[in-house]
C-alpha cells in the first residue's frame, strides 16, 4: 500500500528530538522554529513529559469514559487554575478541529440554531463544521459546503453589528489566526463580539487551537483584551506533540449528559501528557519567558527594513517579505537547517517552543541577516 500524499514533504527525516532541536539520521541538528506547526510547547522530549508518560504507560494507558479516571479531573483542576477559568468545564477530545466540531455542535444544540459567523482567512480544522467554517474554498468539499456559513472582514465592526443576530448559533474567530499569516484581533472588535454575541443569544467560541497554551505570553490569545468567550478551544500545545484536545465551555452554558461523546478523549496517556506541560510551563515560568524572548525578537527583526511588516505576540510571530525573497523559507531550512512556518503569500511563520532560549533566537537573527543581506 502507498501511502496518502498528505503535504508536500521536506527530504529530511527527523529521528531524535531536544528542546528546540531535531537531528537526522546523519546527526545533523535542526532549529525547530516552526514546532511542527505550533505543537511543541514546552520543548521536544522534554524530560518530565518524557517520565510522565513512560510512568503512566506502566500503569494504564486505555479505558472506556464510562469509568471514573482521575487523571482527567486532576487535568481540568490544573488547566482551570492555570488558565484562570476555573468555573468552565471541561470537554476532552483528541485533536483541534474535532475541538472546533464539538464546539459549534454545543452551540447549535444550546441555541437551537444552525447559522454560524467566521472570519475572512479563518483555520479551524479539517471535520465537518470546522472545514465549513475555513476561509478556504479548496479545501472544502461539497459535502461539507451545506452549512449556514457567513464569513466576515475580521476587526470590521459594521458588518458584524448587522450579521449577529437572532439567526446566529455562534461566532467562531481565532485568538489570533495563524494559517491566516498571524492576524491579530483588536481588544476592542473582541468586546464587540462578546457584548453582541450577548445581545443576540448565540455564543462566542474562541479558537485558541494555534494561539493558546501560552504562547502569546497569556494562557489564551485573547485574555489580553480581559474577554470571558462562551466556549474556548485548544489542541497543539496542548499535548507537546501527544495528540489531545478540549473545549473549555463557560458556567452559564449547561449542557446535557450525552451530548457530546468520544471514545479516545481524555484517555490516560493524554492526560499524563497534557498535566506534564502545564507542570512544566508553570514550574519554568514559560509564559513570561515565551513573552519577554518573543517582544525581543520582534524588536530585532524590526530593525531589516526589507521586512514589510512584523505582526505577533509572544512567540506567535508572522513576518511578510517581498516576491524578491519568497525562497527564504527554504534557504533558512538548507543553508543554516533552520525550520520555520509560512503562510501565503509570502509570510514567515514563528512557532518555537515556549522554553526557546535567547541564543537559539540570536541564531536564527544572525542566519536570517545573512540571507536578507544577499
Ligand atoms: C486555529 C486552528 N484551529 C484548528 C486547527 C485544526 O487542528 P488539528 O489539525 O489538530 O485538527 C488548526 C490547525 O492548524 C488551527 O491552526
Amino acid at each position: 500500500m502507498k501511502l496518502f500524499d498528505v503535504y508536500p514533504l521536506f527530504p529530511i527525516e527527523p529521528v531524535k528530538a531536544q528542546g528546540s532541536w531535531l537531528w537526522d539520521a546523519a546527526e545533523k541538528k535542526y532549529l525547530d522554529l516552526y514546532g511542527g506547526h505550533a505543537v511543541i510547547s514546552i520543548g521536544h522530549n522534554h524530560p518530565h513529559w518524557v517520565e510522565s508518560l513512560k510512568s503512566q504507560l506502566g500503569k494504564i494507558s486505555f479505558y472506556s469514559n464510562s469509568v471514573k479516571n482521575s487523571l482527567q479531573e486532576k487535568l481540568s483542576e490544573k488547566l482551570g487554575q492555570i488558565s484562570g477559568y476555573t468555573d468552565y468545564q471541561l470537554f476532552l477530545c483528541n485533536s483541534g478541529a474535532e475541538a472546533n466540531e464539538n464546539a459549534l455542535k454545543l452551540a447549535s444544540f444550546v441555541t437551537g440554531r444552525k447559522k454560524i459567523i467566521a472570519f475572512k482567512k479563518a483555520f479551524h480544522g479539517r471535520t465537518s463544521g470546522a472545514v465549513a467554517a475555513t476561509d478556504n474554498p479548496k479545501i472544502v468539499a461539497p459535502f461539507n459546503a451545506n452549512h449556514e456559513i457567513e464569513f466576515l472582514p475580521l476587526n470590521e465592526l459594521t458588518l458584524a453589528e448587522e450579521k449577529i443576530n437572532s439567526t446566529v448559533a455562534a461566532v467562531i474567530i481565532e485568538g489570533i489566526q495563524g494559517v491566516g499569516g498571524i492576524q491579530l484581533v483588536d481588544d476592542s472588535f473582541f468586546h464587540f463580539l462578546s457584548k453582541k454575541c450577548q445581545q443576540a443569544g448565540s455564543l462566542l467560541i474562541l479558537d485558541e487551537v494555534q494561539s493558546g497554551y501560552g504562547r502569546t505570553g497569556k494562557f489564551f490569545a485573547h485574555q489580553f483584551s480581559g474577554i470571558r468567550p462562551d466556549l474556548i478551544t485548544t489542541a497543539k500545545g496542548m499535548g507537546n506533540g501527544f495528540p489531545v484536545g478540549a473545549v473549555l465551555i463557560a458556567p452559564e452554558i449547561k449542557p446535557w449528559s450525552g451530548m457530546l461523546g468520544t471514545t479516545f478523549g481524555g484517555n490516560y496517556l493524554a492526560c499524563a501528557a497534557s498535566l506534564a506541560v502545564l507542570e512544566v510551563i508553570e514550574k519554568e515560568s514559560l509564559l513570561s519567558h515565551a513573552e519577554a524572548i518573543g517582544n525581543e525578537l520582534m524588536g530585532s527583526l524590526k530593525k531589516h527594513s526589507i521586512i514589510k511588516a512584523i505582526r505577533g505576540r509572544g512567540l506567535m510571530i508572522g513576518f511578510d517579505l517581498p516576491e524578491s525573497h519568497s525562497g527564504l523559507r527554504n534557504n533558512l531550512l538548507f543553508n543554516h537547517g533552520i525550520f520555520t512556518g509560512e503562510a501565503k503569500p509570502n509570510t514567515i511563520r514563528l512557532l518555537p517552543s515556549l522554553a526557546l532560549t535567547k541564543e537559539e533566537s540570536q541564531l536564527f537573527l544572525t542566519s536570517l541577516s545573512q540571507e536578507l543581506s544577499q
